[in-house]
């Protein structure tokens, strides 16, 4: 090749750059024509045909061929054989049917009811990626592949995302695993609510489960969050996360992996309502738990009193949950831009004590060894946490009568 050409095609290279825009504003991502290519090969990946298609809100809801979702291009997953339901649930000692079902609710909100798509039989629903979608969440999603536990506060970096948490926790496994508890699950009545963010901030309520030696970790994350970055909006969202150590992994259905079985509700869904202060507000009961036989991990809600198994993120995907988690919390989560004031988390408002006042999550309990839920009880083993307590707090209720463990949690961010 002349040395003409090669100059031309370099500098073609890095000419081409695409601004993106969304809803009128500038999402503002300048992207290179290599990352362009990548971005379109995903896209191929993440295209499946529809059977049938919804639009809601500017958004098209896809039904997939549930043997044909995008989970199964993922090269550990070529001959994965799709789950159609989990084995059993963890059983509950608290409930009336003692596995964990609806019956077992009681709840100070109202159980929200989520979307439904009714997508024929043998599909499932799956939001449309779009390639904004992929451009607008790349920095964030790159951000949380670390090898620290995800819920540890990320060193500032101009590359990266400032995080905040505020969360209740198993303990003493972080960085020094000095006695690991098994645990196969967690489970919560999550508030719903909708903080004000910022279009490259995120705020989250979520689940986490993670495992793995010191530097090198499987996670996985259920919730909500509000997060432009992501959807391009800011509604409250039914979200999901997953990686491996440093490099695979994403937030909800943006790369293979997460494996959908429900044909009603999609990750991703919209809540259709929010919590407002000081009045009774909404929720939606979480639970992620390790399969008994498949060893995949489940991602099952309650919403308007049924109970829904979404899917599951299969074990191949995430090695180092396959025998246990040994890490799991429960709380908020928020990320922003070096330099920029935090977002709101919760509610926005401090915990004092009143459910309806604050965000928080009720009946928090987890999984063990015996595929049972267990109330946090050990002292020993969990505590609360806030990295920064002028912008977040924490609080927590040892034992409600009819609430059991509560954690109340959030803030109002700012200059954190
Ligand atoms: C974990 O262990 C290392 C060395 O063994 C130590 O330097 C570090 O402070 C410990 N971290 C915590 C959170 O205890
Ligand atoms: C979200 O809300 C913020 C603050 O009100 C606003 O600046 C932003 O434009 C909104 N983003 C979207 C995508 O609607
Ligand atoms: C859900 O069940 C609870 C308890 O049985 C009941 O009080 C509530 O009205 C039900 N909510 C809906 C949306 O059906
Ligand atoms: C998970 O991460 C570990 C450590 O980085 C790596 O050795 C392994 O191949 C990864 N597995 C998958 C399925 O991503
Ligand atoms: C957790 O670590 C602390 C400090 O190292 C220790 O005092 C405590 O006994 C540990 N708890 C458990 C349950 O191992
Ligand atoms: C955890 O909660 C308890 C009870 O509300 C409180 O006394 C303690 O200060 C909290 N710890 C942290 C680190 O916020």
């Amino acid at each position: 090749m002349s040395k003409l050409l090669t100059f031309l095609l370099l500098a073609l290279h890095c000419l081409i750059n695409i601004n993106y825009h969304h809803s009128g504003s500038v999402v503002g991502k300048v992207i290179s024509k290599e990352e362009e290519n990548d971005i379109d090969e995903q896209l191929k990946i993440l295209h499946k045909p529809p059977i049938k298609t919804f639009e809601t809100k500017g958004v098209n809801v896809d039904c997939i061929d549930i043997n044909k979702q995008p989970a199964f291009d993922h090269p550990l997953l070529k001959s994965h054989v799709v789950q159609l339901r989990p084995s059993s649930r963890p059983k509950d000692p608290s409930s009336k049917s003692s596995s964990w079902s609806s019956s077992r609710l009681q709840q100070p909100w109202e159980n929200v009811n989520l979307g439904s798509y009714a997508c024929p039989e043998g599909t499932v629903p799956l939001r449309r990626t779009i390639k904004e979608d992929l451009i607008r969440a790349k920095p964030i999603s790159k951000s949380l592949y670390s090898t620290t536990s995800i819920f540890q506060t990320a060193a500032p970096n101009p590359e990266s995302y400032v995080q905040h948490v505020a969360y209740r926790h198993s303990f003493n496994v972080t960085n020094n695993i000095t006695r690991p508890l098994v645990i196969h699950g967690i489970q919560a009545d999550i508030k719903i609510d909708n903080p004000p963010v910022q279009n490259d901030q995120l705020s989250a309520s979520l689940l986490l489960a993670e495992g793995g030696p010191k530097d090198t970790f499987s996670t996985i994350l259920a919730g909500w969050m509000v997060a432009p970055t992501l959807y391009g909006d800011n509604y409250t969202h039914l979200s999901i996360f997953w990686r491996n150590g440093t490099t695979n992994g994403c937030f909800n259905m943006l790369c293979p992996g997460f494996v959908q079985v429900d044909s009603s509700v999609p990750i991703g869904e919209v809540f259709p309502v929010k919590s407002e202060y000081g009045t009774r507000g909404y929720s939606f009961t979480g639970l992620i738990f390790q399969d008994v036989n498949s060893l995949n991990w489940w991602f099952t809600v309650i919403a308007n009193n049924v109970t829904i198994d979404i899917g599951y993120w299969p074990r191949e995907i995430i090695p180092f949950l396959t025998n246990t988690a040994n890490y799991v919390a429960w709380g908020g989560f928020v990320r922003t831009p070096p330099n920029t004031p935090s977002p709101p988390m919760g509610n926005g408002h401090f915990p004092e004590g009143d459910i309806n006042k604050v965000s928080a999550m009720v009946n928090t309990m987890y999984v063990d060894e015996k595929y049972t839920l267990q109330v946090p009880r050990n002292v020993y083993d969990w505590e609360n946490f806030s990295d920064n307590t002028d912008c977040y707090g924490i609080d927590f209720v040892e034992d409600h009568p009819d609430l059991g463990k509560i954690i109340f949690f959030g803030g109002p961010g700012g200059n954190c």
